[in-house]
Order: structure tokens, then C-alpha cells, then sequence
């Protein structure tokens, strides 16, 4: 079943990625400059607001910082790739922590990569900032001569920073209004679509199914179709116009009643933003590209840590962590049923076959959640999964 719903996720990520696109190229001829052309910030916004971080100010407070030093376990002198660098929290502390590290500090987000650079000059050669996705890492990592194998520890701290979250002009936030984006790399690729081209163009049935596969929204058909509603009076460009759309979907009992984690109030759009920052990113199958990349990174030994922040992904890096190949999920028609639990069963007989196939020990079995003292430090964590493990 876990692995029929990554299947599938995975299999409609493409399909709608495809729509979208197709969708979407002849709109933007009609509106010029697109939605997020013309609102989202460009490169000399960017530079402005780097101008008011700086390295040392605490933009994301690190997830389960403990957790991951203690399973990264990494020693003198090894070389650490930290694929999420964000406001660099995590690297920061390793390199506090333990004498002679070389840190590679990967992300997709050109202002994190700033930040990095910042830290190298700080930390001279120890940090080696790259810009780019987890997709291009088997490049990057040969354009600064490390070779596959080379690596001793690898930090994969998935989904979006605070820095993401708290600047409204990125088009994350449900709760500060800003122009409907959310891409993490928008001004490096700016023909890539944005939240605001899916909801404008996208038909009702394919943002219900994005909605149900990428947000596990209970209610996509109804949102969907609110969607589409709205944007024959006028085009969602704002991310506070999608959320009053979203809630106008709900009965108003309904719109508070929703809760997290830790019981607060939860906006019933959640699930709506979560599911198309993660189509406009194509964050599951980066995700996938990146444990792939990982795994060919690392020495035999080194270790592996994984966060992540939803189930969709944390399925996902515990089936890889288990040695089924994701990657030929595509071979398979998931529609029918029956297909997709032959092929769920093959691969479990697979496993227990041969062990070997599998290329990592889990150093915890159990995924691990952070303790009711970080949730309460840094609420934004409370989803936090962690896995952990060593490559054979
Ligand atoms: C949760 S934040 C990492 C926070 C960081 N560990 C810290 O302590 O500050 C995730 C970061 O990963 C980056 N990211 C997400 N997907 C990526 C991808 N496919 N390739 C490279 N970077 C990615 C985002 O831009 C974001 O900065």
C-alpha cells in the first residue's frame, strides 16, 4: 500500500508536471509576463534583501540539530555534504563542532548559497558553497574534483527554509500576502511555472488530483472546484486570495476547526499550499534524485541523514533506505490495482533474497521525531522525521 501511494504520487508528479506545462506555455503568451514574472522578486530585489541577513543571525533554527550530529557522528577532517544548506544552521554547527571539517554546501535557493558564501569567507576553505538542485549534484560535485565515494557524511534536511517561509514576496506564506510564487530557484529558471500559473490554468480534475496527491487534501474536488470558480471573476494571484478561497470552499465552523500537531488552530488551506509548493518544485522526485545522489556520494560507511517534513516524503526515503529502485516505478501501470501489488510483492521477495541488494544499515529502525522540548523551542519542527543510516 505505502509503496502503491509513492508509485503513484510519483507517476501523476510527472503527468501533472506535464500538464501544467502544456497548460501553461500558450496562457503565457496571452498574459505576456505571467503572473509571477511580473510580481515575483527579481534578481536586484534579491540582492537587496541579502543585504539585511547576515550568517550569524538566526534565520532557521536547525531540526533536530542533536539528532542529526549524533547520527552524521562525523569525525576530524571528513568531508561533509549538507544538500540543504538554507540559513546554514545545521552546517554551522558541525562546523563549530567538529576541527578540521570540510563542509559542501549545496541549495537550489541562490540567496542560501550567498549565505554559504558568506560563511566560506569566514571558514576559508572549509566551505565550499554550490548553487544548484540535488538533481544536478553528480555534476557538481565532479566540477570540484570529488569523486563518487568521496564523500563521509550527507545531510538531506528536505522542504523549505524560514527564510522561504517568512518573506512574503516568495508566495509560501499562508499568513502574510504576497505575490502566489513559491519556486525556491524561480530566478534562475523563470520560465518555470509558478503556484499562481498552476491554479490559473490548470483544469478542475487535474488540480483535485494534484491537491489529493501532494497535499493528502481530503477535500480537493471542493477546493478545486472553488478554484476554478474564483478565477473566472478574476485571476488568484495573491497567496491570501487562495487562502480566502480555499476557506470560502468551508462551512465557517469548518474553517477553525482543523488543528496541528500541537493542537493550535491549523488554516484549512494548509494542505492546499503544501501540495503546490511541492508540484512547483518537483520536490518528490528531487527528493528521490537526491537520495540517489547521495548514496553515490558516499564512501562505504559513511552515513546518511534524512529530514523530512510529510509523509509523502518520509515514504519515500524509507523505501529507498529499504533498496527498492523508485526509479523503474515509471516501467509499471499503477492504475490497476492488482499490477501494482505483484509488483509491491516481487519486491519485497527481492529483499529477503538478497539482502544485498540493499545498500544501507539503519542505524534506528523507527524513524525518529524530535522531543517535546524542540516542538516546543521551535514549533516549526514539530513534523520533523529523521532517518538515519550507513551505506554498505
Ligand atoms: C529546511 S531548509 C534547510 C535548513 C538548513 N538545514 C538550516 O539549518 O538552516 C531546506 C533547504 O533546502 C533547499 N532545497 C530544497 N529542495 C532542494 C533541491 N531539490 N536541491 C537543492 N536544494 C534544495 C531549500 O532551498 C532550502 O533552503
Amino acid at each position: 500500500m505505502i509503496f502503491h501511494m509513492c508509485a503513484r504520487s510519483n507517476l501523476l508528479l510527472r503527468k501533472e508536471h506535464l500538464a501544467v506545462w502544456r497548460a501553461w506555455r500558450p496562457w503565457k503568451l496571452q498574459h505576456s509576463s505571467g503572473v509571477c514574472a511580473s510580481s515575483g522578486p527579481g534578481p536586484q530585489d534579491r540582492s537587496e534583501d541579502l543585504s539585511s541577513v547576515s550568517p550569524e543571525k538566526p534565520l532557521h533554527t536547525p531540526v533536530m540539530l542533536k539528532e542529526v550530529l549524533h547520527f552524521l557522528d562525523i569525525q576530524p577532517g571528513q568531508v561533509v555534504l549538507d544538500m540543504t544548506f538554507g540559513g546554514g544552521g545545521h552546517s554551522k554547527a558541525i562546523l563549530n563542532t567538529v576541527p578540521g571539517v570540510t563542509i559542501v554546501a549545496l541549495d537550489r535557493d541562490p540567496t542560501a548559497v550567498s549565505l554559504a558564501q558568506q560563511l566560506a569567507e569566514k571558514h576559508h576553505a572549509r566551505v565550499k558553497p554550490v548553487l544548484g538542485r540535488f538533481s544536478e549534484l553528480e555534476a557538481l560535485l565532479s566540477d570540484l574534483n570529488i569523486k563518487p565515494g568521496g564523500i563521509d557524511g550527507v545531510l538531506l534536511d528536505a522542504g523549505c527554509s524560514s527564510m522561504q517561509m517568512d518573506q512574503a514576496e516568495r508566495g509560501f506564506s499562508l499568513s502574510k500576502d504576497g505575490p502566489l510564487d513559491m519556486r525556491m530557484d524561480g530566478e534562475r529558471y523563470p520560465d518555470m511555472p509558478c503556484a499562481a500559473d498552476v491554479v490559473n490554468t490548470l483544469d478542475q480534475q487535474a488540480l483535485a488530483s494534484i491537491l489529493a496527491a501532494y497535499g493528502e487534501e481530503r477535500h480537493a474536488r471542493k477546493i478545486a472546484s472553488a478554484i476554478v470558480e474564483a478565477r473566472r471573476v478574476s485571476l488568484i494571484t495573491r497567496t491570501q486570495q487562495l487562502a480566502s478561497v480555499v476557506a470560502g470552499s468551508f462551512p465557517t465552523a469548518v474553517v477553525h476547526a482543523r488543528k496541528d500537531r500541537l493542537h493550535r488552530p491549523a488554516h484549512v488551506a494548509t494542505k492546499t499550499f503544501q501540495a503546490l509548493r511541492v508540484l512547483v518544485n518537483d520536490e518528490l522526485n528531487e527528493l528521490h534524485a537526491g537520495l540517489r545522489a547521495a548514496r553515490d556520494a558516499l564512501r562505504p560507511g559513511g552515513r546518511l541523514c534524512v529530514v523530512t517534513f510529510h509523509s509523502l516524503e518520509d515514504r519515500l526515503v524509507k523505501r529507498f533506505l529499504q533498496g527498492d529502485d523508485l526509479s523503474n516505478l515509471d516501467q509499471y501501470h499503477f492504475s490497476p490495482r492488482k499490477q501494482s501489488a505483484r509488483r509491491e510483492k516481487l519486491v519485497d521477495e527481492i529483499r529477503i533474497r538478497n539482502p544485498e541488494s540493499v545498500s544501507w544499515l539503519p542505524l534506528r529502525r523507527k524513524v525518529i521525531v524530535p522531543d517535546k522540548d524542540d516542538v516546543q523551542e521551535n514549533p516549526r519542527g514539530r513534523s520533523a522525521k529523521l532517518r538515519a543510516a550507513v551505506k554498505r
